[in-house]
C-alpha cells in the first residue's frame, strides 16, 4: 500500500498520530460543494440537489459549504455543476480564501492559479468586484482555469499565462497575495493512489527549494502590511513549516494568528530531531482523519 520511504517518514514526523493519517489516506477523502454566490443562494442551490437525491452536512469554516453525504449520482453530472452553482473541491482548500478575507476593493493576486478552485471563490467573496490577477504557468491547466472561471460567472480576473517567478516584471504592487503553492501533494494520498509509492526525500526537497523562491517573489510585490496566505496540500514540514520560516527569518515577514485556528492543528516547532523557531505554532495543518478531509497546511504573512 504505502512504501516503507512513506511509512517511516510519517512516524518520525507524525509520531502516534502517523498511523491514522495513513489509515485514512486509505480511503478517498470526503467530497465537498463550494456553493457559488456570485449565482445562486445556498438554500435554493441545496433544495434543487435535495430533490435530486443528494444529502449534505455542513462543512464547519464556510457558511455555503457542504460536505455530500449521499449522492445517488456523480454530482459533476448535474445541470447546477454545468451552471456553474457550485465547485467541487476540498473542504480543507476554503480554509487559505476565508484567511485571506479578500475585500471588495482589494487588488490580489493568485500566484499559481489553476484549475481556479480558489481563485473563483476570492472572486465570490469579492462579489466579482475589485481586481484579480491570476497567474498559471501550465498551457493545459491554464485551459482548465479559463473554463472554470467562465462557468462560475467571474468577472474580476485577469489571467497570465507567466510564471509566478516573474511577477515582479508586472510592475504591480497587491494588497493581498494567495500561494497556493505547487507541492508534492502528499497531503492527498487518500485520492492519489501513485503518491503512496512514488515519492521520494528528493521531491520533498526540490519542492521546497521551488517554493522558497515563489514565496520571495511574493514578498516582492506585497504592499506593506499586505496579507499573504501560504498554503499547499503538504502535510511535509520541507514544504511548509521551512517555508515559513524562511519567510519570516530570511524575507523579514511577520507571521499572523489564524482566524480559522480552532479547526486546526498548530505548526510544529520540532521536526527531524531539530528545534524551530516557536512563532510556528501560528501555522495550521488540517490533519486528514480530524474532518475526512485530505491534508492540508497554511499560513498568514504580513509584510
Ligand atoms: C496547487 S496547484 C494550484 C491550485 C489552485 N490554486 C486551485 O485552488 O485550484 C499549483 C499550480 O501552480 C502551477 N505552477 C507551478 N509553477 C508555477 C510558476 N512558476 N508560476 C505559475 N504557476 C506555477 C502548477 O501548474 C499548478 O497549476
Amino acid at each position: 500500500m504505502f512504501s516503507d520511504f512513506i511509512k517511516s517518514r510519517y512516524k518520525d514526523i507524525f509520531g502516534s498520530k502517523a498511523k491514522l493519517i495513513l489509515k485514512e489516506f486509505s480511503k478517498e477523502p470526503k467530497k465537498c460543494i463550494r456553493i457559488n454566490t456570485l449565482k445562486i443562494n445556498p438554500k435554493e442551490c441545496l433544495r434543487r440537489l435535495k430533490l435530486k437525491g443528494f444529502f449534505f452536512s455542513r462543512v464547519p469554516w464556510s457558511r455555503y459549504s457542504y460536505f455530500i453525504e449521499k449522492e445517488p449520482k456523480a454530482v459533476s453530472a448535474t445541470v447546477e455543476h454545468l451552471m456553474g452553482y457550485f465547485f467541487i473541491q476540498d473542504a480543507s482548500s476554503l480554509l487559505p480564501v476565508i484567511e485571506l478575507a479578500p475585500k471588495r476593493t482589494d487588488v490580489v493576486l493568485d500566484m499559481t492559479a489553476a484549475p481556479g478552485g480558489k481563485t473563483t471563490h476570492v472572486a465570490q467573496i469579492m462579489k466579482n468586484e475589485g481586481t484579480i490577477v491570476a497567474l498559471e504557468i501550465n498551457k493545459n491547466r491554464m485551459d482548465s482555469l479559463l473554463s472554470n472561471l467562465e462557468r462560475m460567472g467571474v468577472e474580476n480576473t485577469i489571467v497570465l499565462r507567466a510564471s509566478a517567478l516573474k511577477v515582479k516584471q508586472l510592475g504591480l504592487k497587491f494588497d493581498k497575495i494567495l500561494l497556493d503553492a505547487p507541492c508534492t501533494a502528499d497531503g492527498t494520498m487518500g485520492k492519489n493512489q501513485r503518491l503512496r509509492i512514488s515519492l521520494t526525500n528528493e521531491d520533498y526537497l526540490k519542492y521546497s527549494r521551488k517554493q522558497k523562491e515563489l514565496i520571495t517573489a511574493a514578498n516582492a510585490v506585497l504592499k506593506d502590511k499586505g496579507v499573504l496566505i501560504y498554503s499547499t496540500c503538504s502535510l511535509a514540514p520541507e514544504e511548509n513549516e521551512e517555508v515559513v520560516e524562511y519567510a519570516v527569518n530570511t524575507l523579514g515577514m511577520k507571521i499572523k494568528e489564524l482566524k480559522t485556528k480552532r479547526y486546526l492543528t498548530p505548526g510544529m516547532t520540532r521536526f527531524f530531531n531539530e528545534k524551530h523557531s516557536s512563532f510556528l505554532k501560528k501555522c495550521g495543518r488540517v490533519l486528514p482523519y480530524q474532518y475526512h478531509t485530505q491534508g492540508f497546511f497554511l499560513a498568514k504573512l504580513i509584510k
